[in-house]
């Protein structure tokens, strides 16, 4: 996705936003579920891999499991959403899907970060 966001805590809700372009958006319409999977600092080359680099056999090689929607959750990651969407909203060249958080995971560790066009880390300090 291009954005995600926190939306509510009744019901638990998310938002994404996923360009029509993209296979993920057919997926995602079409089944109606879509799972967050929020990559740990050390988690770069899946980010690579699932940003549309690799276009055939995506999940080859890698660890995942089925979480209760149906949707993929990804091994090692910090932290992971599992919903079922409530809401689309189309908007320009992308959709906003609302979803309802059915199922959830949080695990403690330094996230990977994507900023102006680059992998990135927090200069993160203990205070
Ligand atoms: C590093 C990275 C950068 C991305 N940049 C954009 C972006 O600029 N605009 C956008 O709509 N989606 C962006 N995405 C989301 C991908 O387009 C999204 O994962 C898409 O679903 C992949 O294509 P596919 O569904 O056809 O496999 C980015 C994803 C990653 C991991």
């Amino acid at each position: 996705m291009s954005a995600f966001s926190s939306v509510s805590l009744e019901p638990p809700s998310v938002l994404i936003c996923i360009n029509r372009e993209a296979r993920s958006y057919l997926f995602i319409a079409t089944s109606r579920i879509f799972c967050v999977n929020v990559l740990s600092a050390n988690q770069r080359s899946l980010a690579e891999r699932f940003s549309g680099k690799v276009r055939e056999k995506q999940f080859a090689d890698v660890a995942y499991y089925i979480d209760r929607t149906g949707a993929a959750v990804l091994e090692g990651t910090l932290a992971h959403i599992d919903c079922e969407v409530l809401e689309e909203h189309p908007a320009g060249s992308h959709s906003i899907f609302i979803g309802k958080v059915i199922s959830c995971s949080a695990h403690e560790g330094e996230p990977l970060i994507y900023y102006n066009g680059t992998f990135a880390r927090f200069g993160m300090q203990a205070s």
